[in-house]
């Protein structure tokens, strides 16, 4: 399978196509530090055969957040380091997803707009997804993703629901300009030899939000700013009720209604998109991707570099291991359930409820 041959863009050399996709795990201490669960965690999926990880969502900025693994300030760097070192033992790659998020009630469901955000405001968060950069590549990260997918700021910027008029709203351009600016600030500080790229949410699924209309226009103009890898997600956005509960957030967390493959579209539209401006940055694929053979299909078609999967290998983290070894029926497969989901939500350790049977009705036989 190609999915499985070894693939180098900037300084990154993969052994394989395929992505552990950013899952938040809850289970970072209440101060945001590395815990050795959390090592544990990402050791067994790099054992597991992924060629890259891309951490959890990670904190830029001191801003309360129950169990947010962190990274504004260096005093984080030793934990992280010492996860990046363990994951590389396992011949597995790392980056880490930056986020930035305003100031929101989880209560009453408030949240900051970016049209509220001073110059002031903007040059802060800029200034942390700087120096959270530096701080990651200090951390062993092979690289950074910046989050611009969901309902989280750099996101809220980029969104046609962003209704800034002036020079950081009122055309697809100036609503990316926080983060091509972003974009420029690194490059300055870390230099070309590093990989730096983004998540972005391929349509919105809210109303009068993003659709891949505007995507790929801001999927060219993250490439022309630099941009080493788009990521493409999925909804996500909070207009439509609180976090992931809406229908955005169910098509952010495909659920089990939606077939597999959902928003191969989208990174397809994405693809195509950059190929026009003469671009090959790679575009990662997410969504119910169902199996190998499926991702390969995706690949071969053209409509993604890398194949992306999140819950399959929460579930099972030798997911890629059992299939390439013909061991399929020994998966213990993911429902899209979102039991998983829940317990983030709850702000529990984010494990796979069907895992956790399994492992129960093991103990319990054993007994
Ligand atoms: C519990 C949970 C936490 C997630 N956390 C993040 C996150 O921190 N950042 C992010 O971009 N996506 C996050 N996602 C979305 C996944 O990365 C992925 O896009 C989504 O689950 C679809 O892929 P899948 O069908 O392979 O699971 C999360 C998903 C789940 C279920």
């Amino acid at each position: 399978m190609k999915i499985l041959e070894p693939v180098k863009f900037r300084n990154l050399e993969l052994r394989n196509r395929l992505v552990w996709l950013p899952a938040v795990s809850c289970l970072a201490d209440e101060v945001g530090f590395v815990t050795d669960p959390l090592i544990e965690r990402h050791v067994a999926r790099a054992k597991g055969g992924f060629g890259l990880i891309d951490v959890e969502a990670c904190g830029v900025l001191d801003r309360k957040s129950p169990n947010l693994l962190r990274i504004c300030d260096d005093k984080f760097i030793p934990g992280l380091k010492e996860m990046t070192d363990a994951v590389h033992a396992e011949g597995c790659k790392m980056t880490v997803q930056l986020i930035h998020y305003v100031k929101q009630s989880v209560r009453t469901g408030w949240k900051q707009a970016v049209e509220d955000l001073s110059y002031e405001d903007i040059e802060e968060c800029k200034r942390q997804f700087i120096d959270s950069t530096i701080r990651a590549r200090k951390a062993g990260f092979d690289g950074v993703e910046l989050h611009v997918a969901h309902g989280y700021t750099l996101s809220s910027f980029i969104s046609l629901l962003n209704k800034r008029t002036d020079k950081y709203g009122r055309n697809t351009e100036g609503r990316c300009r926080i983060v091509t600016e972003i974009m420029e600030g690194i490059r300055k500080e870390v230099g070309d030899d590093y990989c730096v790229g983004c998540r972005i949410s391929g349509e919105e699924f809210v109303m009068g939000g993003n659709t891949l209309k505007q995507t790929t226009e801001i999927a060219q103009i993250f490439a022309r700013a630099g941009m080493d890898f788009i990521s493409v997600s999925a909804g996500g956005k909070t207009e439509d009720g609180p976090w992931y509960t809406g229908y955005s957030g169910s098509r952010c967390m495909a659920t089990a209604n939606l077939p597999y493959g959902c928003h191969v579209y989208l990174s397809a539209g994405i693809k195509e998109a950059l190929r026009e401006i003469g671009s090959d940055i790679p575009v990662v694929v997410s969504g119910k991707v169902k199996d190998l053979k499926h991702g390969e299909e995706i690949f071969e078609a053209g409509k993604a570099d890398l194949i992306g999967i999140c819950r399959p290998a929460l579930a099972d983290p030798e997911w890629i291991t059992k299939q390439v070894e013909g061991r399929e029926k020994e998966i213990i497969k993911c429902l899209y359930c979102n039991g998983c989901l829940v317990r983030d939500q709850k702000h529990e350790a984010v494990n796979c409820v069907i895992a956790d049977k399994v492992a129960e009705r093991n103990a319990a036989g054993r007994n």
